[in-house]
């Protein structure tokens, strides 16, 4: 459920023209509806209403300080993964008492700067880390809030990039390790133990994989207790999937459902790190029609936007929907053309064989399901800037980062003297 709606023949973000953006902003640009924003948290946390939670979106998701503060407001915690996202969090008016810290390689400042800011958890994921936090934590005198990410060993179902909890995949503690580590852990005077964390993948549409692995963490947290190790929070992680086209996808009632029945009654405090399923569906890559060009066997129809300002078909075959912005009149004949960037590699191509009315050099098209891994993953190849993101609210629409130009690019480069002569 998202509000871009077509209104008198024209797509718009909730009461906006996507036209009227486009005239004054310039195509390519990210549009996100912060109505859609706030009914995707508001479901998913509904879901978890009735039993102890925190839901601290996953920032990596959608980063865009805007986007976190529209979260900030309705009371969401964040998940960041870097020293990064961790100021942007703040920035945006996460406190920091629901700010979960996540990934494999925090480095001793990004550490630090957690514990500085006084965060709700560390996720450590490897042994070295734990010792590193340890020592970084007893210096300053402190003691770092700590869960042990596990690796459960379990195949999440979704493509093989975004897995993450199989066992050759570089994440977590393998589970059966885990009872060691968490014995070492609780030597360690800068270390206080709060729980096991898990996550499994991303994109994840099965519910299957979620419960076993949630049987898993609750076993392991029955195990550790009866050694006395007070495990108090179980950080389940994020990787919801969403439809990208007819598809179906569970909704976050029936993942609550299977969450609260693979917990049961452990008496935890339950973190829920939702990214994709927050964000994905409320944003759109708006881009006008460059050419139309016939192949020798196909029909492209090249646009301004590129595999730099959205990575995922080219990276992942990702699939996404995409709409004209003029509403198709009913019975138009719609032809098989493959939609594709400026760049110049093949893979930059965001649809293959995609039924679209007859388009011309100047027509808008909209990318959707791009609020998610979208902006976030851009890249500047080829020299492209960054392209400018919008956040619309009702009839408002304001322009929350602004497109960089390529003069701002190169003023960031320096050639040395040695060429200058
Ligand atoms: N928690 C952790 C520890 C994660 O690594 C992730 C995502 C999440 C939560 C949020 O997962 P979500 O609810 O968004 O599925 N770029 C890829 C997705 C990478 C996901 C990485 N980790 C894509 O475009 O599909």
């Amino acid at each position: 459920m998202d509000h871009f709606v077509y209104r008198d023949g024209r797509l718009c973000a909730e009461d906006v023209s996507l036209i009227r953006i486009a005239e004054e902003t310039g195509t390519p640009f990210y549009c996100y509806s912060q109505a859609t924003i706030e009914r995707h948290y508001r479901v998913f946390a509904d879901a978890f209403a009735d039993v102890d939670a925190t839901v601290c979106y996953a920032v990596k998701a959608n980063s865009n300080i805007a986007v976190i503060g529209v979260l900030a407001r309705l009371g969401a915690g964040a998940d960041v993964v870097s020293g990064g996202e961790l100021k942007r969090a703040l920035t945006a008016g996460i406190p920091a008492s629901r700010i979960v810290f996540s990934g494999i390689g925090k480095t001793g400042e990004e550490l630090a700067a957690a514990l500085d800011a006084g965060i709700l958890q560390i996720n450590v994921e490897s042994e070295p880390e734990l010792e590193l936090l340890g020592q970084v934590a007893a210096d300053k005198g402190v003691s770092a809030p700590v869960a042990i990410r596990i690796n459960p060993g379990i195949d999440a179902l979704t493509h093989d990039k975004i897995a993450t909890g199989k066992a050759e995949n570089k994440f977590g503690i393998e589970w059966t390790r885990a009872h060691r580590v968490y014995c070492r852990a609780m030597t360690m005077p800068g270390i206080d133990i709060v729980g096991i964390a898990v996550h499994i993948g991303s994109q994840v549409t099965d519910l299957e994989p979620f419960r076993e692995a949630y049987v898993r963490t609750r076993d392991l947290a029955a195990l550790l207790r009866a050694d006395g190790i007070a495990i108090r929070r179980l950080d389940l992680g994020g990787g919801l999937g969403i439809p990208y086209g007819d598809e179906p996808a569970p909704s976050p009632g029936e993942y609550a459902a299977v969450v609260k029945s693979a917990i049961g009654d452990l008496d935890c405090h339950l973190i829920l790190e939702p990214g994709r399923v927050i964000a994905g569906n409320a944003g759109i890559l708006v881009t006008s029609v460059l050419y139309v060009k016939e192949g020798a066997t196909r029909r492209f129809v090249v646009v301004d936007a590129a595999m730099n300002d959205l990575m995922r078909p080219a990276l992942y075959n990702a699939f996404h929907g995409i709409a004209t912005v003029m509403e198709t009149p009913a019975k138009t004949e719609c032809k098989e053309v493959d939609v594709v960037g400026p760049i110049c590699e093949t893979g930059d191509t965001f649809a293959t064989g995609r039924p679209l009315p007859p388009l011309k050099a100047g027509d808008l098209l909209a990318i959707r399901a791009a609020g998610a891994y979208g902006a976030v993953m851009s890249s500047v190849y080829n020299t492209r800037p960054l392209v400018p993101e919008v956040l619309v609210r009702g009839g408002d629409f304001a322009l929350v980062r602004e497109r960089l130009s390529v003069d701002d690019m190169l003023s960031r480069e320096v050639i040395p003297n040695w060429l200058k002569t």
